[in-house]
């Protein structure tokens, strides 16, 4: 019998989550949002129990696990009380808003014994798994550079709400898609430590407002009488121990020619090299064979790249919950992040070279 899973959260994402635990077997037992209207819809469309409250979702017995879904600003509040009560946490990215709260929701979850796993769902990309059994298997050789990029030309999440706020998001494109990219970078790679980092950010898209061509993105269209203090594009230049080198190019908003640079990640090692895109269904692989420079194309199964992330993510977590495997991206893959994050602004912020805390 498959554990119950409460959502916390009902947005964007929370539907997502709710679709993926569905397909995975989890009952939805419960959930929660701030907006009780919009709880309740959620429950009735999930068959699930709308409650008044985080403590009275966290105070059900058949909640063993939560998928916490809320704006970056309440992942350490919902996710420290979720760990306290005594359940297992799917924690939607960033881990948090900073390090010294990432270390109290590992120090938390540690003290419950639980699950606690981070939502990065990329490394479920089928394209990105095909990449890694081939590292895995030695095949690359050492992996030297990484180059990864997510550019959205007119895209910047719910303009003027809690995504262009800074004191709610931590920031714009980077903490919002540059986690996703550094995480599967570093995964990738086998997890070297980021060292230096040097990063930049630039903004005016988002923070004219009126001056902004909405296309479509999620968390709705623009309110032009709200916030956004937070950068439209970063990019940055991580080196890790050992040697690895890890360029990052994301944006919300640019102004970028249709299709004139390219999403995706390019995986160079000293053996052979790797491009794909998180969602693509192909992976291009160039190496030598016999003296001449190849380039292949090998086959992988999948149907639907995006849905298969899910479902690999939630099949990692409940591997993890009922104590068969590790989760998927841990609390310290979390903090990694955080850390590089940090990193990247304050260089951006002081136009120099950074170290990353350790
Ligand atoms: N994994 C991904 O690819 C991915 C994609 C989008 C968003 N996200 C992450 O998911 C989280 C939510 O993003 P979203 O796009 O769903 O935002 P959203 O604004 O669409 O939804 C957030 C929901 O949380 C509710 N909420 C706010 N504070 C709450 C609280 N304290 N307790 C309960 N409910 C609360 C809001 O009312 C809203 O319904 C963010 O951390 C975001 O970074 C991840």
């Amino acid at each position: 019998m498959a554990f119950g899973i409460g959502i916390i959260g009902c947005g964007g994402i929370g539907g997502v989550h709710a679709q993926a635990a569905t397909r995975a077997g989890l009952p939805i037992v419960a959930v929660w949002d701030i907006k009780p209207e919009r709880g309740e819809q959620f429950a009735k469309a999930h068959g699930a129990r709308a409650c008044a409250s985080i403590d009275e979702l966290l105070a059900i017995k058949d909640v063993t696990a939560v998928a916490v879904c809320v704006p970056n600003d309440q992942h350490h509040p919902c996710a420290m009380k979720a760990l306290a009560a005594g359940k297992h946490v799917l924690l939607e990215k960033p881990m948090a808003m900073d390090v010294a709260q990432c270390d109290e929701i590992a120090a938390a979850a540690s003290r419950a014994r639980t699950t606690l796993q981070i939502g990065f769902v990329c490394r479920g990309s089928p394209a990105a798994r095909c990449v890694k059994a081939f590292i895995d298997a030695g095949r690359f050789g050492s992996i030297q550079h990484i180059k990864c990029a997510l550019y959205r030309r007119r895209g910047i999440p719910g303009l003027g709400g809690w995504f262009t706020t800074k004191s709610r998001s931590g920031g714009g494109p980077l903490i919002d898609l540059g986690v996703h990219m550094l995480d599967l970078s570093l995964w990738l790679a086998g997890s070297p430590r980021p060292v230096r980092a040097s990063g930049a950010t630039s903004s005016g898209l988002g923070a004219a407002m009126r001056g902004y061509t909405y296309t479509w993105m999620w968390a709705g269209p623009p309110k032009y009488d709200g916030v956004c203090d937070v950068e439209d594009s970063a990019t940055a230049l991580v080196r890790c121990d050992g040697g690895l080198t890890i360029e990052m190019n994301v944006t919300w908003a640019a102004n970028i020619p249709d299709g004139h640079l390219k999403d995706g990640l390019c995986v160079i090692g000293s053996k052979a090299g790797a491009a794909f895109q998180v969602f693509g269904k192909e992976v291009s692989i160039a190496t030598e064979e016999e003296g001449h420079l190849v380039d292949l194309k090998p086959h992988f199964v999948t149907e639907d790249p995006e849905r298969q992330m899910w479902d690999e993510q939630y099949l990692q977590f409940i591997e993890a919950v009922e104590g068969r495997a590790t989760p998927h991206a841990d609390a310290a893959a979390g903090r990694r992040v955080q850390a590089l994050v940090e990193a990247i602004y304050r260089s951006a912020a002081e136009h120099r070279e950074v170290e990353v805390a350790g």
